[in-house]
């Protein structure tokens, strides 16, 4: 499946592109499979949730919960002081997340396809499974800035193992606030590790203070809808907010290897599905 030069590629960078791997017609798929959850979605099940004075409770509760099910997340200021969405539910939804991949039919068969499968194991991740799914829409205009940040601090095994599926359903630029991985350095060991405590209580731990890669050192990926990019948990990146018209919709898988010890501090602790 992957070549000689595509396999060394990503153990020098971290991170391979693979342009156009899936077609337009499977990203329309998957698109019209989220914009139906979307749709189906009552705004006013969460409004509590996203739109009350003291949220963060709840919006943790709701978080934290969401490992086995398939939840709606609503952009930060998706709602008016009065509770009201400030504009249409289809522009307002930040996230889906975050068992897409067994819980939907469309996520579930995609997720568990050969070519992803034969890409995992061509990386070099033994008993590959999938922990968790997102359909991010970084909507136009209000999608917002992701910081610098390595995905093994959300999937923390040992070793670490998690590869992050990063899946462009639509174009994405520059313009729309398109990844941007560490590019030209050496990867910096493990920088935070989120902790997720008995009581639900959780800790952005850091690790080592060693800094972020300057923004001038980041590479912006873009790419065209279909093309899939893989990365090591351990590379840092992060993504410009939407400052277009046009959204970015990606689909996001994360994968570990059976045979490591996932953290009992990770904040999701559902049943992973083996690939
Ligand atoms: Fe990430």
């Amino acid at each position: 499946m992957l070549t000689i030069e595509q396999k060394k590629s990503y153990q020098q960078n971290g991170y391979l592109v693979l342009e156009q791997c899936f077609t337009a017609e499977q990203m329309d798929q998957l698109k019209n499979a989220a914009n139906k959850i979307v749709d189906d979605f009552d705004p006013n099940s969460t409004r509590a949730v996203f739109s009350t004075e003291d949220h963060s409770k709840t919006r943790d509760d709701y978080f934290l919960s969401s490992g086995d099910k398939v939840r709606c997340f609503f952009e930060e200021d998706a709602f008016d002081d009065e509770g009201v969405l400030k504009q249409d539910k289809s522009l307002s939804i930040n996230k889906i997340g975050h068992a897409l991949h067994q819980l939907v039919p469309e996520f579930k068969t995609f997720s568990h396809s050969e070519i992803i499968k034969n890409i995992t194991l061509d990386l070099g991740l033994l008993r590959p499974q999938i922990h968790q799914s997102m359909y991010i829409f970084k909507q136009p205009k209000i999608g917002g800035v992701i910081r610098w940040h390595q995905d093994a601090s959300y999937f923390f095994t040992t070793p670490l193992s998690v590869v992050t599926f990063w899946l462009a359903v639509e174009d994405a630029t520059i313009q729309n606030g398109c990844l941007q991985v560490q590019s030209g350095g050496e990867v910096i060991p493990l920088k935070e590790q989120f902790l997720r405590y008995p009581d639900d209580s959780t800790e952005l731990k850091v690790l080592h203070d060693m800094p972020w890669p300057d923004d001038d050192n980041a590479k912006p990926l873009e790419v065209k809808k279909g093309t899939l990019v893989v990365f090591n948990g351990q590379l840092p990146h992060f993504s410009a907010p939407n400052l277009s018209d046009k959204s970015r919709h990606a689909f996001t898988l994360h994968i570990t290897c059976a045979n490591t010890q996932y953290a009992k501090e990770n904040w999701l602790q559902a049943e992973p599905s083996l690939l």
